[in-house]
């Protein structure tokens, strides 16, 4: 079984790779990321040398490149996580995000139906479905609530989301798609939240909380939506959209002062920032399907899986270290300068 795993080089799709290798160790798994300011080589160095394991630098957006990758290695299964994956960056700049998330999986589609592929498989989100009310607690996103988006990012993966729906409606492509809630663990890029938190505070700087910091999200262990992922491609039904979810739901106030409490840092640290521009106030998934067709739970909890990724980033500073002095401070400027 050959798999093409599109964006391995970002948090998710390294953390994707890893699980496949250890858990079909007999998979030629070929990896395609153009390595955006998200993408970092380093994260795969220890699985490049395998022989099982190929990469190759190229844009999904980019037709010819990706026909030639599909023509030489004949993937049996696509998974594709490439994308402009934040929120932020989608309110300065929109363009980028339709690009990669709507055209690229086009190209990717294209690709998938050209060479007969028996599985392509869509990484999409929960944002896709807006945001619930914080006074509703009892309200979930099912695979029947509707697509109502909020942000560019999550209008780009919706409008990705249609777009497979209808490759597989028209021209029958076998086709799966997840929805996940937010995900959390090592490797994951220093501009979001929970990596952004544990290495400002490491540094005693400020920690930039959005508006009163009562903002809800769904918190996934990264291993935990992989481990669903592969479910899905293995079992899960063609045409259909399995939402992943653990009912780890946290204001971002409480994310923040957990880490604070683990790191032993005070919360006099923590420093209220002008809010983010339409900000959704809560994400919550159901995930009884993927549970009741296809047999998957997770396994970490969200004070186990907490614990876990606040200790990588303490044993792993090299890496995040890196990013933090590169691109990553302009970034910082150029976000927050304002707030
Ligand atoms: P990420 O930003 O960490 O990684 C994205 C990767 O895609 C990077 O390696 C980047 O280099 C690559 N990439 C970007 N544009 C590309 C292009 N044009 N061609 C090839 N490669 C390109 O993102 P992530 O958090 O790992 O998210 C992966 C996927 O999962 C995304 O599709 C995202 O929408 C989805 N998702 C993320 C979360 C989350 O909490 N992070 C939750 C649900 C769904
Ligand atoms: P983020 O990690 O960007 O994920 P998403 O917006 O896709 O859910 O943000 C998670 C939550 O944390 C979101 O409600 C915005 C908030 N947030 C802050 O309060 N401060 C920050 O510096 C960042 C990056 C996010």
């Amino acid at each position: 079984m050959k798999i093409l795993v599109t964006g391995g080089a970002g948090f998710i799709g390294s953390n994707f790779v890893f699980h496949m290798l250890e858990n079909h160790p007999d998979y030629e798994i070929v990896i395609l990321d153009l390595l955006t300011y998200a993408g970092n080589l380093e994260t795969l160095k220890d699985v490049l040398d395998r022989p099982n394991v190929k990469f190759v630098k190229a844009d999904i957006a980019d037709r010819e490149a990706v026909f030639a990758l599909f023509g030489e290695e004949h993937p049996d299964i696509v998974v594709n996580f490439a994308a402009e994956s934040h929120v932020d960056r989608s309110i300065k700049d929109p363009g980028i995000f339709l690009r990669t998330n709507i055209l690229g999986t086009q190209v990717l589609m294209d690709a998938s139906r050209e060479y007969g592929v028996k599985r392509y498989h869509q990484v999409s989100t929960d944002e896709v479905y807006g945001d619930l009310p914080l006074d509703r607690p009892d309200l979930f996103f099912t695979e029947e609530t509707p697509i109502h988006t909020s942000s560019p990012y999550s209008a780009s993966k919706a409008g990705a989301d249609l777009l497979v729906q209808a490759y597989h409606r028209t021209f029958h492509l076998p086709v799966t798609i997840s929805r996940c809630s937010n995900n959390y663990g090592p490797y994951h890029f220093p501009e979001k939240l929970i990596p952004l938190i544990i290495s400002r505070a490491l540094a005693d700087e400020s920690l930039p909380v959005y508006g009163t910091g009562e903002n809800v999200r769904d918190w996934l262990y990264v291993r935990d939506h992989c481990a669903a992922i592969d479910r899905i491609i293995h079992g899960g039904r063609v045409g259909e959209v399995y939402n992943i979810g653990g009912h780890n739901e946290r204001t971002n106030l409480q994310v923040v002062k957990t880490i604070l409490k683990q790191l032993n840092k005070p919360e006099s640290l923590i420093t209220y920032v002008k809010d983010r521009a339409g900000h959704d106030l809560r994400y919550a998934i159901d995930p009884t399907k993927m549970m009741n067709e296809l047999g998957w739970e997770p396994t970490t909890t969200f004070d186990e899986g907490i614990a876990q990724t606040v200790d990588w980033y303490l044993a792993n500073e090299g890496w995040w270290k890196n990013i933090v002095s590169g691109d990553y401070q302009n970034y910082y400027q150029k976000m927050y300068a304002d707030r």
